[in-house]
């Protein structure tokens, strides 16, 4: 068998929408508190599409600026995955609207749907073409565009997410460096746990769909919490033997931000420092697959994630799925 070609991120970028909402705004909306929000969540404000904004325009912006920080212009793009839950429409794909917006006329382009875990998903899927010499360079975006599809009626999910898009170009890297392990998992019996009932081919859009707030999503919260603290450590101390290390060995975590309190639990049990384990929840919410490449496209920018440091990213989400990777920068 020939050997794996080392595949890792070459360069990283993002974009968010203008639009914000702070907790004290959705105290005008629903029955809440910032203190509620805050206490329970970590959040404090979130990003939110407005005008003619798209999960495919963001996710092109974001997009641009990984091209030109890693050097490549979209011709030299092999393939384009775009991990989400809420492309522009459910035909075509986002990416094959990003392929046209990019001009990459050389790149296969199709959506990923893995909910939360979307971009890990799409990395392991990366890693796998670049590694065997399928592909050259892999344009993955993490984009969910949240609003339009939480009911803003119900507190229990409008003060969770938000909306935005972050962008990573992989190709190959030097022997020992990049993307050393992924796993990804699933548990479709878990499926009723983070859920949108109408909308998809069994259950199509009609009057009593719409009048039934059918198409906006359903969780049950303290079962997906339960749920998320347990894979959280599960998964990445199952990578981490993949790659032959320990959680004592790594540099820096980037996990799903969907709350802070599921953050805090797993960062205890990993025995790592709150410094190092990289946070944006406060500012932008659960931006499900758009989470994990933001916060780590602003940890470059802010200097914490350098060359050659080993990273974890983790992440669980509907389907329900999870996954993690080690990465050495
Ligand atoms: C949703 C979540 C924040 C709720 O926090 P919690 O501590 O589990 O709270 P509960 O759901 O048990 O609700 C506790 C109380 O707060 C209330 N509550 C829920 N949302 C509220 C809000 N926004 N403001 C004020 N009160 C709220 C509930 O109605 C409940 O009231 P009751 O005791 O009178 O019935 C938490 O369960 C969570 O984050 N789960 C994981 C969700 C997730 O990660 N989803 C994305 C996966 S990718």
């Amino acid at each position: 068998m020939s050997k794996n070609i080392p595949a890792g991120i070459l360069a990283t970028g993002k974009a968010l929408p203008v639009g914000k909402i702070t907790n004290y705004d959705l105290e005008n909306i629903v029955d809440t508190s910032n203190d509620w929000i805050v206490e329970r969540t970590g959040i404090r404000e979130r990003r939110i599409m407005t005008g003619d904004e798209s999960a495919s325009g963001l996710s092109t912006r974001a997009a641009v600026i990984a091209l030109e920080r890693a050097g490549l212009t979209s011709a030299e793009i092999d393939m384009i995955i775009v991990a989400t839950v809420t492309p522009d429409q459910t035909l075509p794909s986002a990416a094959c609207l990003v392929q046209d917006k990019l001009g990459a006329f050389n790149a296969s382009a199709f959506d990923l749907v893995a909910g939360c875990t979307g971009f890990l998903y799409g990395l392991d899927v990366a890693v796998r073409y670049i590694n065997s010499g399928a592909a050259r360079h892999v344009l993955l975006v993490g984009v969910d565009t949240l609003s339009p599809i939480v009911d803003w009626q119900d507190r229990n999910t409008c003060v969770l997410f938000g909306d935005g898009a972050g962008a990573v170009v992989l190709g190959r890297v030097e022997e020992g460096r990049g993307v050393l392990a992924s796993k990804m998992y699933s548990d479709g019996s878990k499926a009723n746990l983070l859920y949108i009932p109408a909308g998809g081919s069994t259950r199509p859009a009609t009057h009593k769909t719409v009048e039934g707030r059918g198409h906006f999503i359903k969780m049950n919260g303290p079962e997906v919490f339960k749920f998320a603290v347990t894979v959280m450590v599960d998964s990445i101390n199952e990578v981490l033997a993949l790659a032959g290390h320990k959680a004592t060995e790594l540099d820096l975590l980037a996990p799903h931000q969907a709350n802070l309190r599921i953050i805090n639990f797993a960062c205890k049990r990993l025995k790592m420092k709150p410094e190092q384990v990289l946070i944006n929840i406060h500012r932008y919410g659960n931006m499900s697959s758009a989470a994990i490449p933001v916060v780590l496209d602003e940890a470059i920018e802010e200097g914490k994630l350098k060359a050659g440091d080993l990273i974890g990213l983790v992440s669980f989400g509907a389907g329900l799925t999870w996954g993690a990777a080690v990465v050495r920068w």
